[in-house]
């Protein structure tokens, strides 16, 4: 597709001196009501070096861009140039590239040869995988779409939370109040119980506490029994994992979690030590970071355990020797922003030049409507949960509304996981929000089922059309788009234009709900061209230009409800 922001600058850039093609396409606008033109160039900044008034340069250079094919008409406006693309080439050009580009419609080749890692969703073992899980999960996911369709390549880690003192707590928990029948029945319903037992008897005999250090210590140490206990729990905790991350239909490149760093651990410490950036501190080995307006970090404990940041340090020394990567990114809540920036700054401290490629992506949390959650007393909403009844309320709605279905599980199953992924991409990822039944599974707003219900009106029109008349549209060289120049068929193809930039923009900003936003425009942009016009006309040259406007439409959202990580069914 042709740049026309691009091409727009360097007709300009030969008209006037002085500024170069990337200056004047950061300066080129695109007015907010379609009457001021396509693109607008303001003309303020080259008064001084033109030494003219600003209406006249703007006549200027709208005199030199008249003749130019791509415009159906220059404006010059007080200081402005107003310019109107000519729509039958704009269509000719957007909707060629997005029928023949199908699946691929939107993908770019910016991140050649560059790896990027997406650390994301990283439960702890032995610990409910519950709804505020569901962020770094979803929105992580989407990262990798994006950098993956953005031509990078990528790895997807789940840093399991599978290591430290917690698991001394499960061990004496379960040593204690423990029966190996009720866990292999419901591992982690039973596994939180004795956590939440140990946090209820630690209150009166706080001698549990050592015990579960030192279990903890013997596991580290690699003591088979404690080592066997930890591996059972972390077994058995992944299968349920498993079953929510089919759900979603999420996988993972690497399940290398904490523990895989245990043995990583003693270099690290060395390392500090040689760099004379440890201290010790009752017994304790801490990094003062005063100087940095941050607490010190805790690096190794009395009894010369490590800790959670410690494994952090040791697993972004490991990505770099491993993957050699280009960005490091970190999918995790907002609570554990200073945790990232005192590692970071660590990182750097000992001299990993790479320090500054690590990126933590905060998120904001997610509540409920019933009320908020906490593991330690046991009150927790389980993800798989919240998925079943997305999918169970969804069949109801299906039956309800009667939508058009093969087979009713397999839709109710698509839309009813892709609204709950949907509404966690939708807005800034950093804002707090509360989750709703109500918002969630709502048809007619700009949720997920909307979005997907369209796309299956698109492929209901296709089917209508019949095989023959789409496979002719798809030959994109027989079409003629002057049939298609209505203001809801033009702004449609305004917003298919913007694809592939809205995806780089969602990359650069870690943010997928730029996408959201987008295919949600695009949807409505949509519905209201299939209002507008009666799309299966009888001349077949006005039919063909129409359906491959259909055709482009379909693929974007559909690439769009793909980088979400959702599906786009074609029938509902
Ligand atoms: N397991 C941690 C938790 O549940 C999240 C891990 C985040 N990733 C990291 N590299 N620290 O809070």
């Amino acid at each position: 597709m042709i740049n026309y922001k691009k091409k727009i600058a360097e007709i300009i850039c030969e008209a006037v001196e002085g500024l170069t093609v990337e200056e004047i396409m950061s300066m080129i606008e695109i007015p907010t009501d379609t009457k001021m033109g396509d693109y607008a160039f303001p003309c303020f900044k080259l008064a001084k070096t033109l030494r003219k008034a600003p209406p006249l340069i703007a006549k200027d250079i709208a005199g030199k861009l008249a003749g130019e094919e791509a415009f159906e008409k220059v404006e010059p406006v007080n200081a402005y140039v107003n310019l109107f693309l000519s729509r039958k080439g704009f269509m000719e050009d957007v909707v060629k590239e997005a029928v023949k580009e199908g699946d691929n419609y939107g993908r770019s080749t910016l991140g050649k040869d560059k790896t990027v890692i997406v650390e994301f969703s990283s439960p702890n073992i032995a610990k409910p995988f519950h709804i505020g899980h569901i962020r770094s999960t979803v929105i992580g996911n989407s990262i990798y779409k994006i950098y993956d369709f953005l031509g990078y390549d990528t790895v997807r880690i789940n840093h399991l939370g599978d290591y430290g003192t917690q698991f001394g707590k499960m061990i004496v928990a379960y040593r204690k109040w423990g029966n190996k029948e009720d866990v292999i029945q419901s591992p982690i319903k039973t596994l939180l119980g004795y956590y939440t037992k140990f946090h209820e008897e630690v209150e009166n005999d706080p001698s549990l506490d050592d015990d579960a250090r030192a279990a903890f210590a013997k596991l580290e140490n690699g003591s088979p029994e404690e080592v066997e206990l930890w591996q059972w729990f972390r077994d058995e905790s992944l299968k349920e994992f498993h079953r929510v991350y089919d759900m979603l239909g999420i996988s993972f490149d690497s399940y290398a979690g904490e523990s895989f760093y245990s043995d990583k651990m003693d270099r690290i410490v060395d390392w500090l030590k040689e760099k004379n950036l440890l201290i010790e501190s009752e017994g304790a080995q801490i990094v003062d970071l005063e100087k940095y307006g941050m607490s010190p970090a805790l690096i190794t404990k009395k009894d010369g355990s490590t800790l959670y940041i410690t494994r952090d340090i040791a697993a972004a020394v490991y990505r770099k020797e491993h993957y050699n990567f280009y960005k490091n990114l970190y999918i995790v809540a907002s609570q554990q922003n200073l945790h990232f920036q005192q590692w970071f700054k660590i990182v750097e401290l000992m001299g990993c030049e790479w320090a500054k490629d690590c990126v933590h992506i905060p998120f904001g949390l997610v509540s409920l409507e019933e009320g908020t959650m906490s593991t330690r007393h046991g009150r927790v909403v389980f993800l798989e949960e919240v998925l079943n009844r997305a999918v169970d309320q969804t069949k109801e709605i299906i039956k309800e509304k009667n939508v058009a279905t093969d087979n009713i599980d397999e839709t109710a199953k698509m839309v009813g996981i892709g609204a709950v992924m949907f509404q966690e991409l939708s807005n800034n990822r950093i804002k707090d929000y509360v989750f709703s039944w109500d918002k969630v599974l709502n048809f007619e707003g700009e949720t997920g089922p909307y979005v997907q219900y369209t796309h299956a009106r698109a492929a209901s029109v296709l089917r209508k059309a019949g095989d023959a008349v789409v496979e002719k549209a798809k030959q994109v060289s027989v079409l003629d788009m002057a049939y298609v120049l209505s203001d809801s068929a033009y702004d449609l193809a305004k917003l298919i234009y913007q694809f592939p930039q809205v995806i780089a923009e969602a990359g650069d900003k870690y943010e997928p709900s730029v996408v959201t936003r987008h295919i949600v425009d695009i949807a409505q942009s949509f519905n209201r061209f299939y209002h507008d016009e009666y799309i299966l006309v009888d001349d077949e040259a006005e039919k063909l230009a129409k359906l491959a406007l259909v055709i482009a439409a379909k693929n974007t959202l559909k690439n769009g409800l793909y980088l979400l990580g959702i599906q786009a069914p074609e029938k509902m």
